[in-house]
């Protein structure tokens, strides 16, 4: 199983000596699946060249300022944007010092300050420079901020010393890293989601649809799967890959979907429709294939049945977490679906000019009954992983009453 498949990895390599194994981390990421950028300090190239990593990546290297630039000035936020995971592999006891203080005096140190993405970092040196209160210290509070920092290991050094301080081996961090991605906050609960659109026939051909692709439905599926969920999927007819994991039951209609999750929902202990169900379809499509000379195209529409509200209504309901896709008054609609819907939790986002379907990025806010919290624009995958850890929370807190 390729353990990070689709994640993206911000590698940053800072001036250690162990610069040289990162070339080999770059490697095992991409072999487990992942896409890796990598970030160098200045000091860093002078251990290795640019050109080794850029091979490996398979993608340009960035250190000076100007490497990520994109012709606005800023490249860098795009990529701290980019990024599912920075991790600093090696980090040198100078950079865990920049860090601590919040510096941003080269690209790597901006990148971490300017991202809301899990960072990592993997420190390397001497084993008395890790031993050095001054180390330690910055270790600590880093820790304090929901750094991870990944070993070091003991063993013997560049130096010819022998201690702790030595860069874990690339394997090691691999496994590091992909445990960063596995939150456990839906571990061991069940999950039953729907995504992308629905497809309301209107005759043997033809239907009517939306513009949802399902990508946050299937990020969100991916992401409970990673926090520990057992996850089936109801999804509409998308052009995306089944996550590893999760039982995925297609359907095309409202009317398909509708069963589809009353079949499924019995035992499950969230619900979360992330798809597009179209509330109206054709009330008499044809059997047949309507031709253009017999000009009679029956466009009369009738009302799908509400999923959202048949699943609320049930007298073991899931924790349910529905979306509003609104292009104004965001948080009026949303919180008024909230109520009228018997929703747990509600995710707004705004839709159209290019926003919300079809795209890889968006944001949006959370609501429930006695609060809100708003998800800056970033990947859907990482979005997803925001919803999903919140939603986790909620749900605990709704099982411990
Ligand atoms: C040959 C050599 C090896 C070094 N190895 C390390 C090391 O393993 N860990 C470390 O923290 N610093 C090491 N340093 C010192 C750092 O390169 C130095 O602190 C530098 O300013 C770090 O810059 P950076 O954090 O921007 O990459 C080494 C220096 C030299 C000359």
């Amino acid at each position: 199983m390729m353990e990070l498949s689709n994640k993206r990895v911000l590698l940053g390599v800072s001036g250690s000596i162990a610069a040289y194994k990162s070339a080999e981390l770059v490697r095992l990421l991409r072999k487990q699946g992942a896409e890796v950028r990598v970030v160098m300090t200045s000091t860093a190239t002078e251990f290795i060249q640019p050109l080794t990593f850029q091979a490996l990546s398979g993608n340009i290297v960035y250190s000076a300022w100007d490497d990520a630039d994109r012709g606005d000035g800023m490249g860098h936020i795009e990529l701290a944007r980019w990024a599912d995971v920075i991790v600093v592999a090696p980090a040198s006891a100078d950079l865990l010092a920049r860090l601590r203080q919040g510096m941003a005096n080269d690209l790597l140190t901006t990148l971490c300050l300017a991202s809301a993405s899990t960072i990592a970092v993997a420190p390397a040196m001497n084993r008395l420079m890790w031993d050095n209160a001054a180390t330690k210290e910055n270790l600590a509070v880093l820790k304090q901020r929901g750094i991870h920092v990944l070993g070091p290991g003991a063993g013997g050094q560049a130096c010819g010393e022998v201690g702790l301080g030595r860069m874990l081996e690339p394997e090691q961090l691999v496994q590091g890293i992909s445990g960063l991605f596995s939150s456990g906050i839906l571990s061991g609960a069940k999950l039953l989601l729907t995504a992308g659109p629905t497809r309301e026939p209107i005759d043997a051909m033809r239907f009517l649809s939306n513009r949802s692709s399902g990508k946050m439905g299937y990020a969100l599926a991916q992401a409970a799967i990673e926090a520990g969920a057992d996850v089936t999927l109801v999804s509409g007819p998308v052009a995306l890959a089944t996550p590893d994991r999760v039982k995925r039951l297609d359907v095309n209609s409202a009317d398909e979907m509708y069963e589809a999750v009353m079949s499924e929902v019995a035992g499950s202990d969230v619900f979360i429709c992330a798809a597009a169900v179209a509330d109206y379809k054709p009330a008499n499509p044809s059997k047949e294939k309507v031709k253009r000379k017999d000009n009679n195209v029956d466009l009369a529409l009738t009302q799908n049945r509400d999923i959202v509200a048949s699943v609320t209504a049930l007298p073991d309901k899931p924790f349910t977490v529905g979306f509003a896709a609104e292009t104004s008054d965001i948080e009026a609609h949303a919180r008024a679906k909230l109520k009228r819907k018997g929703l747990d939790l509600i995710a707004a986002n705004q839709v159209g000019d290019g926003q919300g379907a079809e795209v890889d990025e968006n944001a949006m806010t959370l609501y429930w009954a006695d609060g809100s919290q708003h998800l800056e624009k970033t990947s859907k995958a990482k979005l997803a992983r925001q919803m999903v850890t919140i939603i986790g929370e909620h749900y605990r807190a709704t099982t411990r009453t």
